[in-house]
C-alpha cells in the first residue's frame, strides 16, 4: 500500500471488507463497517457512517457497493473505519445487533467488541436510568453508550478519548477486545483487551523509531459506577469470537513531529506517514505489515495524530514496562486459498509439508534425536513430574486422546486426556508436581484458558502446545511447543490435528531419551517420523476414491465409524469432522464396546467404518470385524495394504500404507478429512465455514 498519497474511500471500504474476509473464519453471521462520512478533519462532528448486514462479509460487500449515497472517490488524508464480523452470543443475527454498536443516532461513539460483557445488564439498568434508549439486543450496545455517557459527564473538555475509554472499560467485566471510533474526536483510534485477543498492526515506510513501545500509566483508576467489581483480576467470563479490525490512516506531518517521543511510537525520520492497524489476529493485516505489537490484557492503545500510545492503570509486580513490536513470519500466500476449493482442502493437502514444519530442527534423523527449545529451561521439572494431564478441546483433544497410549509407554506416567470443560466443571484437583498440557490450535478456546488458569493458581508446571504464534495459550503457559503448522483457516481443524499428534510425540520421546531400553522403540518412531511425509502424499492419492465413497455415503443419514487402540481417536476425529461438515450424525465407537450397545445399530443399511491396521489390536479388530458381518453389516475399511484377510469381508476397501504403529493414526485420519470435506461438497454445505460454529471459541 502506499502512504503517501491520500486515500479514496474506496481503497479505505476494500481494505476493512478485506479484512474482515480474512478474519471471516471467526464468526460469520454478521458484518458491519463504520467509516468517516466526511474528510475535513479540521471540522470537528464529522459523521460516522455505519453500514451493518445480517449474513456473511459478501452481503455487506453487496449492500455497500449498492450505496448511490457514498461518494467512492473521495480523498481523505486521515480516516478510521472500522468493521467487524460477529458469531452471536445475546441477540439474533441481524443488522441491529451487528456491530459496529453506537452510543446515539448521531453515532457519536461507535465500538467494535469481541467477548462478552457480563455485567452488561447492570450497566444498561444504570444507563437507562439516565435515559438511554437501547436500539438492540446485544451486550456490546452498553459499551459504546457507557462512553457517551462519560464524555457528556465529563469534567473537563480538555479529556482525552482513551481518558475516556480508560474509564468505560474499568467498568466492564468479561471478555473483550474493543476498538472505538468517535466523531468528537476525529482521526483517532483507542482500542483495549481483556480475555480476547488484539493486535497493533504498524505499516510504514520509514523504519520505526523503536521496537520497544513504553507503557505510560494512569494516576488513578476511575471510580466504580456501579459499585465493585464482582471479578477480580483478568478473569475471562465467556465471549464470543468475531473478528474486528479497524485502520488509521495518517500522513499528518506536523502533529507527527510534536509528538512526545519518548512515550509514543512514531516512524523515525519519516515524512510522518503510517498506517495503524487493530486486529484480532496477524491474518487480517498481513498483507500491509508483518510489524505487530500483541496487546497484554487490560492495555489500552491510542493512535493521537499519528502517534501510538500504550497506556495501563497502574503497574504491577513483573510486568514489564514495555511491548514489543515483533516481526511475524506469516507469509501472505499460507492464507490464500490457491488453486484449491476451501481453505479446508488446502489444508488437507498441504499435511505433508506441514508436518515436515513441525518437526523441522527439532528432530536428528541421523541421531535418534529430538530436541524441543521450547521445553528447554524446564526440562528437570518435565522429567520429575508425577502426572501429565492433556486438557484441551475438540479436534484438539483428539489429539491428546491420539497419543496417550504412547505416552504412557515412554513416559511410565500416569496420563490423564481432559476436556477442559469438563475437567473445569470436576473442580480436578491438581497438585505442584503435575504437568499440565494444554492443546489449542488458536490459542485463544476460553475453556481451555481458564484451565491453564486454574492449573496455574494450583502451581503446576503449564505447557502449551499451539498454532497461533502470540495467542493467549502460548503466552501465559510457562513454557511450550508451537507445532508451526502454518494459520488454519477452515473451520474444521486438519493440519492442526496432525501437527499436535507429532509434538505430542516428540515430547514422548524426549522424555524417555535417557531410557536404554527404550532405545529400540525410539529409533522405530523416530524412522516413522521421517517416512510419515511420503506415506501422507501415498494416503492423499486416495482423494478420488474417497470422493467415490462419498457419493455412497452423501444421503445417508448417519455413519458410524470404529476402531480401537491407536486408531480410537481418529474415529473420534473422523466423526467429528463428519458431523461438523456435512450435518450428518455420526459416531465413533470403541470397536471393543462394540458387543455393548453399538451392535443394536448394526444392519445392512447403516454406514460403517472399520478402522484396521496391523498392530496390537489387529485380532480383536477381527472378531469385531466378524461381529459386524455376522449382522449383515457392510464395513468399508480402512486397512493395511495387502490384507486380504479383512479385505475379504468388506463391502469397500481403502488401503493404506503401513506404519510404526503409534504413528498410524495420522494416516488413517486423513481418508475421514477428505470423506468429510466431499461429503459437504456434494450436499452444498459451507465447508469452510459450518453452520452455528467458529474456528476460535472464545465463550465458555
Ligand atoms: C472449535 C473449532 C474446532 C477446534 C476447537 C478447539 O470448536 O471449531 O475445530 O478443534 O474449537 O480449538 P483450539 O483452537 O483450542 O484448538
Amino acid at each position: 500500500l502506499n502512504f503517501c498519497v491520500p486515500k479514496k474511500r474506496k481503497e479505505i471500504l476494500d481494505k476493512l471488507i478485506k479484512g474482515l474476509q480474512r478474519l471471516e473464519y471467526r464468526g460469520y453471521d454478521s458484518a458491519g463497517i463504520g467509516v468517516d462520512g466526511g474528510n475535513d478533519i479540521e471540522k470537528s462532528e464529522q459523521p460516522t457512517i455505519l453500514i451493518k448486514k445480517r449474513g456473511k462479509v459478501i452481503n455487506l460487500q453487496e449492500e455497500i457497493q449498492g450505496r448511490e449515497d457514498l461518494n467512492f472517490d473521495l480523498e481523505f488524508d486521515t480516516h478510521l473505519g472500522i468493521a467487524h464480523t460477529r458469531w452471536a452470543t445475546h441477540g439474533v443475527p441481524n443488522n441491529v445487533n451487528s456491530h459496529p454498536q453506537r452510543s446515539d443516532t448521531n453515532n457519536d461513539f461507535v465500538v467494535v467488541h469481541n467477548g462478552i460483557i457480563t455485567n452488561y445488564k447492570d450497566i444498561k439498568k444504570f444507563l437507562i436510568g439516565k435515559g438511554f434508549e437501547f436500539e438492540s439486543d446485544t451486550d456490546t450496545e452498553v459499551i459504546a453508550k457507557l462512553l457517551k455517557y462519560m464524555y457528556d459527564t465529563r469534567e473537563s473538555d480538555s479529556i482525552t478519548f482513551r481518558e475516556l475509554v480508560e474509564g468505560t472499560v474499568q467498568q466492564l467485566e468479561g471478555a473483550f477486545a474493543v476498538v472505538f471510533k468517535s466523531t468528537k474526536y476525529p482521526g483517532q483510534a483507542v482500542a483495549s483487551r481483556r480475555g480476547s485477543p488484539l493486535l497493533i498492526g504498524i505499516a510504514s515506510k520509514s523504519k520505526l523509531s523503536t521496537d520497544h513501545i513504553p507503557i505510560l500509566y494512569s494516576k488513578e483508576p476511575s471510580k466504580k459506577l456501579l459499585g465493585a467489581n464482582k471479578e477480580k483480576g483478568n478473569k475471562i467470563g465467556a465471549g464470543k469470537n468475531e473478528g474486528g479490525t479497524c485502520t488509521v490512516t495518517g500522513n499528518n506531518q506536523e502533529a507527527l513531529n510534536t509528538a512526545n517521543s519518548t512515550s509514543s511510537f512514531q516512524p523515525a525520520n519519516g515524512d510522518g506517514q503510517v498506517e495503524y492497524f487493530f486486529a484480532s489476529d496477524a491474518s487480517a493485516i498481513i498483507e500491509h505489515t508483518n510489524r505487530v505489537i500483541f496487546m497484554e490484557d487490560d492495555d489500552v492503545a491510542a493512535v493521537t495524530d499519528g502517534c501510538l500510545s500504550l497506556h495501563r492503570i497502574r503497574r504491577s509486580v513483573d510486568e514489564s514496562s514495555t511491548r514489543q513490536v515483533q516481526t511475524l513470519q506469516m507469509e501472505l500466500q499460507q492464507i490464500m486459498r490457491g488453486n484449491y476449493s476451501t481453505f479446508m482442502q488446502k489444508e488437507i493437502f498441504e499435511q505433508p509439508e506441514s508436518v515436515v514444519n513441525t518437526m523441522r530442527g527439532r528432530i536428528n534423523f541421523d541421531a535418534n534425536t529430538v530436541h524441543l527449545g521450547g521445553l528447554k529451561q524446564h526440562i528437570n521439572e518435565l522429567k520429575r513430574c508425577r502426572r501429565l494431564i492433556f486438557i484441551a478441546c475438540g479436534t484438539s483433544y483428539h489429539s491428546a486422546m491420539a497419543t496417550r497410549q504412547l505416552m504412557e509407554e515412554l513416559t511410565e506416567l500416569p496420563v490423564m486426556v481432559e476436556l477442559a470443560s469438563d475437567f473445569l466443571d470436576r473442580k480436578t484437583p491438581i497438585f505442584r508436581d503435575d504437568v499440565c498440557f494444554f492443546i489449542s490450535q488458536s490459542g485463544e478456546t476460553a475453556d481451555t484458558l481458564m484451565a491453564l488458569r486454574y492449573c496455574k493458581g494450583r502451581g503446576a508446571l503449564t505447557v502449551g502446545i499451539t498454532n497461533v504464534v502470540g495467542s493467549s495459550i502460548s503466552r501465559e503457559t510457562d513454557c511450550g511447543v508451537h507445532i508451526n503448522a502454518g494459520p488454519e483457516i477452515g473451520v474444521a481443524s486438519t493440519k492442526a490435528y496432525t501437527s499436535q499428534f507429532i509434538a505430542l510425540v516428540m515430547f514422548g520421546l524426549m522424555m524417555c531419551e535417557d531410557r536404554i531400553s527404550m532405545q529400540q522403540r525410539r529409533a522405530d518412531i523416530i524412522k516413522g517420523l521421517k517416512e510419515l511425509p511420503d506415506k501422507i502424499k501415498d494416503v492423499l492419492k486416495l482423494d478420488e476414491e474417497v470422493h467415490s465413497l462419498a457419493q455412497e455415503l452423501y444421503q445417508q443419514k448417519s455413519v458410524l465409524i470404529m476402531g480401537r487402540g491407536y486408531n480410537f481417536a481418529t474415529c473420534l476425529e473422523g466423526a467429528l469432522k463428519v458431523k461438523e461438515l456435512t450435518y450428518m450424525h455420526s459416531e465413533g465407537i470403541l470397536a471393543g464396546e462394540l458387543k455393548h450397545g453399538p451392535l443394536a445399530l448394526v444392519d445392512k443399511a447403516m454406514p460403517i467404518i472399520m478402522i484396521i491396521m496391523k498392530d496390537g489390536t489387529y485380532t480383536k479388530c477381527q472378531n469385531a470385524l466378524q461381529q459386524v458381518v455376522a449382522r449383515m453389516g457392510r464395513p468399508i475399511l480402512l486397512c493395511e495394504q495387502g490384507d486380504t484377510m479383512s479385505q475379504k469381508e468388506a463391502h469397500r476397501v481403502m488401503e493404506l500404507p503401513g506404519i510404526v504403529d503409534c504413528l498410524s493414526g495420522i494416516l488413517t485420519v486423513i481418508p475421514l478429512q477428505l470423506l468429510s470435506f466431499h461429503i459437504a461438497v456434494l450436499k452444498g454445505c459451507d465447508v469452510d465455514c459450518p453452520r452455528n460454529l467458529a474456528k476460535s471459541v472464545t465463550v465458555e
